[in-house]
């Protein structure tokens, strides 16, 4: 069924399917990669080895895993929240063939080496365009479907999955300006510490957009609805999206303490993150308090243990950037497994539990049934995953604390007390820990595309009929 009686669930679909496979895809080249920093012989050639593969994994689970989980719940919160099919069918399913071109494309050239060398930017300039093609059709199909809406009101999933569209377009623009000089290779418009300071001015809003607003949006949605509650409150909700996009933007240069970048500028970044974590926390507490009476659901519902968890994770990784972006604190966390930490504490903890949450809620009602095929498999993966998260970042703290004392460890005579092989050598238990949380983490992937194939499984496709032109959300 696809015409104006229904919505259009088949792109919803799509992406939802897709974002358990490029899940299972991205996680698994983070565990082999985990995997080579504890068995360095696993560098088997030069395409698969650690360098080209790291930049593989932060695409994959980044914008292949997350972005179409973004693009999934977006496209299914709009329609229902504005009682109308999406706008220009058309142009969204050019979002979702486009999208994959781009994964495949980052998938083929970055284990061959083409790269700009920009973190979480690295895709060459022919899919840079690709990319803005596909955003722009992008914000097309969700801003015409808000257009077109039959409620008076914008549910405020809506505006953060809004202001991360319109973010990511800005961020991708500024940042990937470049001069090609061939087909596979370009330079940077900008040079030394300015070309830094963009970098990380689009670095810390991926975080805080890509990988934070939209997530926000599915918060909004997909806790209430699952909760079966109203949002805690809905001022909060609406002080926390405009404090939050506010507040983001000025926090990068946390990520250049100690550099050539003016002290004045990285004081700047550090106070902005302190002052993040106000909007952050307001933003959990309002997602966890929603589930006010309605606490006795954790107990047996899988989805809600999946999102109450994450934003139990939300917090946590939002209190511990604000720490680290204390310069003093920098000094002993930066570069060492402390960030990496702190990244898949808000990566798997936040990120992966959320998208993981809010599609085990679609996918029965895309595919018309009740409820996924084995209620008792997604509990299995819920804990399997919890223990994994916590296996990994527990001991990339520890880890990072340690190669941290040890970096700036100095006899009395001034000289170094260790060599860096020593804290290398002191890291490898912990890497070993991370590799086994990272395997559990893959494993609980793993049984929920199983328990989606049984689910979608001989079932038909399913569009529900739009909800009639009232107030109120859906
Ligand atoms: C209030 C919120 C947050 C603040 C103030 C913050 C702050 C920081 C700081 C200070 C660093 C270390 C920079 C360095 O030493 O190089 C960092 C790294 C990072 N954070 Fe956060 N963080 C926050 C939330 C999050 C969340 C929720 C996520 C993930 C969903 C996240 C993902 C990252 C990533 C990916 C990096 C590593 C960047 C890199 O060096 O490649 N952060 N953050
Ligand atoms: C099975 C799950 C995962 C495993 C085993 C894993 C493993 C790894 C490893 C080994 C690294 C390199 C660390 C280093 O260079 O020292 C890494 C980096 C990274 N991963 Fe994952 N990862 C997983 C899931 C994820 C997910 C779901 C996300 C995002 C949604 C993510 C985002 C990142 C990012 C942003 C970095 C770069 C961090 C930095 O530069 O500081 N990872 N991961």
């Amino acid at each position: 069924m696809d015409n104006h009686s229904t919505y259009n669930y088949k792109v919803v679909r799509w992406f939802a399917v897709m974002t358990v496979i490029w899940g299972i895809v991205g996680m698994l080249v983070g565990v082999i990669i985990a995997a080579q920093l504890v068995w360095p012989g696993l560098n088997l050639h030069e395409f698969l080895g650690y360098g080209r593969l790291r930049p593989l994994h932060t695409n994959a689970v980044i914008f292949a895993f997350g972005g179409c989980a973004l693009f999934a719940t977006s496209y299914y919160v709009v329609q229902r929240t504005c009682h109308t099919p999406l706008f220009a069918p058309g142009l969204a399913a050019f979002t979702f063939w486009g999208w994959q071109l781009v994964i495949v494309l980052a998938a083929l050239s970055l284990p061959l080496g083409f790269t700009t060398g920009k973190e979480y930017a690295e895709l060459e300039w022919p899919i840079d365009i690709l990319i803005t093609l596909v955003w722009v059709s992008y914000a097309i199909v969700f801003f015409g479907t808000i257009i077109k809406r039959r409620v008076p009101h914008i549910y405020v999933a809506n505006w953060f999955y809004g202001g991360f569209i319109l973010t990511v377009a800005l961020l991708h623009l500024v940042n990937s300006c470049e001069i090609p000089v061939s087909l596979t290779k370009s330079y940077s418009c900008y040079a030394g510490v300015q070309d830094a300071m963009v970098q990380w001015w689009y670095g810390h809003n991926a975080v805080g957009f890509f990988l934070t607003a939209g997530f926000l949006g599915m918060m909004y949605y997909f806790v209430p609805k699952q909760a079966g509650r109203p949002v805690y409150s809905y001022r909060l909700s609406v002080v926390h999206f405009w404090a939050l996009i506010f507040t983001y933007m000025w926090a990068g240069p946390h990520h250049l303490h100690y550099t050539a970048l003016p002290d004045w500028t990285q004081s700047v970044g550090m106070i902005f993150s302190l002052i993040l974590l106000a909007p952050s926390w307001g933003g959990m507490i309002n997602g966890i308090m929603t589930m006010s009476g309605a606490w006795h659901k954790l107990r047996d519902d899988p989805i809600l243990k999946f999102l109450i968890t994450s934003l139990s994770f939300y917090g946590m990784s939002t209190f511990e950037g604000p720490m680290m972006s204390i310069k003093t604190v920098n000094a002993l966390s930066h570069y060492t497994d402390w960030t990496v930490g702190h990244v898949h504490s808000g990566a798997l903890g936040w990120v992966a539990f959320i998208s993981i949450g809010s599609i085990y809620y679609l996918i029965p009602r895309l595919f018309g049934k009740e409820q996924m095929y084995s209620v008792r498999l997604m509990t299995a993966h819920f804990w399997i995953a919890t223990i994994g998260v916590v296996l990994y970042i527990a001991a990339m703290w520890i880890a990072g604390v340690m190669q941290g004392l040890m970096w700036r460890a100095t006899d009395p005579d001034g000289t170094l007390t260790y060599a860096f092989v020593e804290a290398v050598k002191n890291t490898y238990l912990f890497w070993t820990i991370r590799f086994i949380g990272g395997l559990m983490f893959l494993v609980g992937m793993l049984l929920m595309a199983w328990n989606l194939w049984k689910t979608a499984a001989g079932a038909k496709a399913y569009d529900a009929p739009v909800l009639a032109p009232a107030g109120g959300h859906a």
